[in-house]
């Protein structure tokens, strides 16, 4: 259990400077998983040395992948081949992770051993038959509880069948899950998505010599594959950046650089739905590192207005609404979202707990079945809860650059599964942020 911390915002405020926020969380699990299933030693740099990666990292530890790191960034897994792993001699425990849970259920469906997985008190009650009941569609054997959460008990089978599967909901997680599990199916393997999400799967998986074809909105694999070890150089998260792209367009006289930040199209939701408010972000230097577009952001103060923001661009940003619901507080004019129901199975209800906060904060935001409408108006201060959610608990200290008074935010603990530099990047740049 990690100890309770609370941050303390003092109001108002710029931010001002060039930092790098911290190495992009999705690539850094998928790194550990993909490295350890190859033929090889791959070496990755910019890991993410946060809870969440760790977790993933620790149960491969666990499955006898011989991991080093990470030391300032870099881990070089000897990876055990394909089939390679051994039975974990206790369950794995996953943290707050709904990544390395979603994503496992899918590679350990295919294994020759049981294995069990389990989480703390969020992740064990996040819905997960939205991995096992595709993957009971390819023969495997899981357990879960009676409402379809974690602890999920895998039997582990090596006669998965290949399935074509249409997902109700557009994710990534549940994507990459059935695409992990059809490494080790007979037959082929399709995943269509009724909008994109985040491919980064799809693009590790070819960078690992490991074919998986795209026609249209759907993903194609088969068991013939196998992965080489490659060198892997993960990117700052746009989702952490993200709380800086909004702080310094809300905050006067703000102008920050954000550096090397991985722009992959199925991420910058956020990016489009800011300037559709009126934010001045350029992207600089772009670049391709491994694979992935990178680049250079720059940020300054602008006047957001409010946005009917389009659903298209709901799973492209899903991370990052948290802090675009304080950017909307402080435009000028309405901001309506809806087709964001997912919101509400994240680590926490996201739509309800921001709800809240904001309300306790005076801010005018109505939560909705699948969104939220709010009026931009002043941010006063007040206690709020982060309900253990990590960018909840940052997205409030942002509000903070705006507020009229301090914003006291309890149970920031778990901003360490993200993004244990929060607090000390943002008084680099200008936040007056203290945690106890
Ligand atoms: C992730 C996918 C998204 C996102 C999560 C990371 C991933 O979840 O919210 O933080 O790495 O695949 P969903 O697939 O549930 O939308």
């Amino acid at each position: 259990m990690s100890k309770t911390i609370t941050f303390t915002v003092q109001p108002g405020g710029s931010l001002r400077g060039e930092i790098r926020v911290p190495s992009d969380k999705s690539m850094s699990h998928r790194s550990i998983m993909l490295g350890s299933l190859a033929e090889g030693v791959t070496h990755v740099k910019g890991f993410l040395n946060a809870e969440d990666a760790m977790s993933t990292l620790e149960a491969f530890r666990a499955m006898g992948v011989q991991i080093e790191g990470p030391v300032n960034g870099e881990v070089t897994i000897h990876g055990v081949g394909k089939h390679g792993l051994k039975a974990p001699q206790a369950p794995l425990y996953l943290g707050n992770s709904g990544t390395s849970m979603r994503l496992l259920s899918g590679l350990l469906a295919g294994q020759p051993f049981e294995s069990v997985l389990t989480g703390d008190k969020s992740l064990e009650s996040r819905p997960m038959r939205r991995v096992t009941l595709p993957l009971t569609l390819m023969g495997a054997e899981i357990e879960t509880q009676d409402n379809g959460t974690a602890p999920l008990r895998i039997k582990g089978n090596t006669h998965l069948q290949g399935i074509h599967y249409d997902m109700p909901i557009a994710s990534a997680q549940v994507k990459s899950c059935l695409l992990l599990a059809g490494m080790y199916a007979s037959g082929e393997t399709t995943v269509t998505e009724p909008a994109p999400t985040r491919d980064h799967t799809e693009r590790m998986l070819n960078g690992f010599g490991y074919p998986v074809s795209r026609a249209g909105s759907t993903a194609r694999i088969n068991n013939q594959g196998k992965l080489t070890a490659t060198h892997i150089d993960v990117p700052s998260d746009i989702s952490s950046a993200a709380f800086f792209l909004v702080g310094a367009s809300i905050a006067p006289d703000s102008d920050v650089t954000l550096q090397h930040v991985g722009i992959n199209p199925t991420r910058t939701g956020v990016i489009d739905i800011l300037r559709l408010m009126g934010a001045n972000i350029e992207v600089l230097n772009e670049r391709s590192v491994g694979g992935e577009p990178v680049a250079d952001l720059r940020v300054r103060s602008s006047k957001l207005h409010g946005i009917n923001i389009p659903e298209a661009l709901v799973p492209l940003a899903i991370d990052e609404f948290p802090v675009l619901f304080v950017a909307a507080a402080c435009a000028e004019g309405q901001t309506v979202l809806t087709g964001a129901k997912e919101l509400r199975v994240k680590e926490s209800d996201r739509i309800q707990v921001m709800a809240d906060g904001l309300q306790i904060l005076g801010v005018d935001a109505q939560p909705t079945e699948d969104g939220m409408v709010i009026q931009g108006g002043p941010i006063g201060g007040g206690r709020v809860e982060s309900h253990g959610d990590h960018r909840i608990a940052m997205s409030f200290s942002i509000a903070g650059l705006r507020a009229g008074a301090t914003i006291t935010i309890n149970d920031c603990a778990n901003v360490n599964t993200s993004f244990p530099e929060f607090g000390q990047l943002a008084r680099t740049l200008g936040l007056d942020l203290s945690s106890q």
